[in-house]
């Protein structure tokens, strides 16, 4: 799949982009604060909904729009999409309204609307269309964070090619909030009718909460499997073996050791029937309705899954040294792409950013290597890379790939 013309308006340092961009390979280089990773971030959010900061939605748009008198003041992001089911048009509308009240208070006026071929969707429905595999630097957190940013990897990852467990893990959130809501009543006090309440709002927990267990552990058995490969043979040369553990989020009270979970995880991942799941899970939200009632919040279910980069059995996130976890990373990502290939019979969108500065030589031409492996040739895929320093990349990789400079939120072709 590629982006073949990408106009921005009002989004981040984009003014006004129109950008046509080829197949294969492409290098955004320029110096620091031009450009280059807001580009990536504008393909990143149409395929995601997300964006890969943890930044509020309203400093997507730029800032000198924002400073405007319009009583509305509108980013677009656009995307025409080349896929091998033909072509598509995706947009994304950034809104502000109400510019007293927004002031007043935060979030409030700003609004999102998702177009696809020109038809007004859920910003869900935008899901599936674009999809992508990005490379950040800062991914090594993924090894080293909080279990957030590991869920949040999950989801992001899975939700590119798979509706019904977006689906799912939307129809989990809403009754875990509710449920959340109502044990927080629970313990200040308010207990009319609350108990009924509960084990309603928990029994709808289960069956999506089920399948998004179910989704995971496949996720990471699919995953461990192409990382591992990938890992051995491609960059370190069979020294150590890398492995990927899911950490169930059902264990009673955090009673149970790391150790523990990995074993959960691995019977998951061996038995993924999710009428099984569901009776375990049951079994679990029944075992935790006290610590819930104490805490006043619930204590179980994916909400509180982690998954864990193992290499030589040890935990990376403990134990890594820093290049190791670059190294595992890399080949997680590397993974992402064969998955998702697998998945959905189309090569995704890659986009690299900086990635190149974090790597040493070997991993770094490895990586360039597997890049151009994916995308050169047969002009069907697509690879946006960014870098302040184009010296640093192969001659042959230089030739193969269309080199643009960034400079200002302005897009040129170089010489
Ligand atoms: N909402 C916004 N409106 C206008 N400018 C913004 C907005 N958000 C970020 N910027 C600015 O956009 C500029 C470009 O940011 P970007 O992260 O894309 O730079 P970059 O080219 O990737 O630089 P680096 O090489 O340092 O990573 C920065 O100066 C940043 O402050
Ligand atoms: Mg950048």
């Amino acid at each position: 799949m590629q982006v073949r013309r990408l106009s921005l308006t009002n989004f981040r340092n984009y003014t006004r982009l129109e950008l046509d961009l080829p197949a294969g390979a492409i290098l955004l280089h320029g110096d620091n604060a031009q450009g280059k990773t807001n580009l990536l971030e504008a393909i990143y959010l149409m395929a995601t909904t997300r964006s890969p900061h943890a930044s509020q939605d309203q400093q997507l748009l730029n800032w000198d729009a924002m400073q405007s008198d319009e009583p509305v003041i509108v980013g677009r992001l656009v995307a025409d999409l080349l896929r091998p089911d033909g072509p598509r048009h995706l947009e994304m509308r950034l809104i502000v309204e109400e510019r007293g009240d927004w002031a007043r208070n935060g979030q409030s006026a700003f609004r999102r609307e998702a177009l696809v071929n020109r038809r007004k969707v859920r910003l869900m429905d935008l899901l599936g269309h674009l999809r992508v595999v990005l490379f950040l630097p800062e991914d090594v957190e993924l090894a080293t964070g909080a279990p957030a940013n590991r869920r949040r990897y999950l989801n992001v990852t899975l939700c590119q090619v798979d509706a019904d467990y977006c689906r799912d893990l939307s129809a989990y959130n809403k009754v875990l909030e509710q449920r959340n809501a109502l044990l927080r009543r629970m313990a200040e006090g308010q207990t009319r009718n609350s108990a009924d309440v509960l084990q309603v709002l928990t029994d709808k927990l289960i069956e999506p909460g089920s399948r998004v267990f179910q989704r995971r552990a496949a996720f990471v058995t699919e995953m461990a499997r192409e990382a591992q490969d990938i890992y051995y043979q491609d960059l370190i040369g069979g020294k150590e073996s890398l492995r990927l553990g899911y950490l169930p989020g059902w264990y009673s009270n955090g009673r149970k050791t790391p150790d523990d979970l990995l074993r959960d995880g691995d019977r998951l991942q061996e038995d993924p029937d999710v009428g099984r799941i569901a009776e375990r899970f049951a079994a679990e939200l029944t075992a935790a309705r006290a610590a819930d009632l104490a805490r006043g919040a619930s204590t179980v279910g994916p909400h509180r899954d982690d998954w864990a980069i193992l290499v030589n059995a040890r935990n990376l996130g403990q134990f890594g040294s820093r290049g190791q976890v670059r190294t595992a990373i890399l080949a997680l990502k590397l993974a992402e792409i064969g998955w998702m290939k697998a998945a959905t019979s189309d090569v995704p969108i890659l986009l690299l950013d900086e990635v190149g500065a974090e790597l040493d030589q070997h991993r770094r031409n490895a990586l360039l290597a597997y890049v151009l492996a994916q995308v050169g040739g047969r002009g069907a895929a697509q690879a946006l890379l960014t870098s302040t320093d184009p010296g640093m990349f192969p001659a042959d990789f230089l030739t193969q790939a269309t080199v643009l400079r960034v400079r200002e939120g302005r897009v040129t072709a170089d010489g």
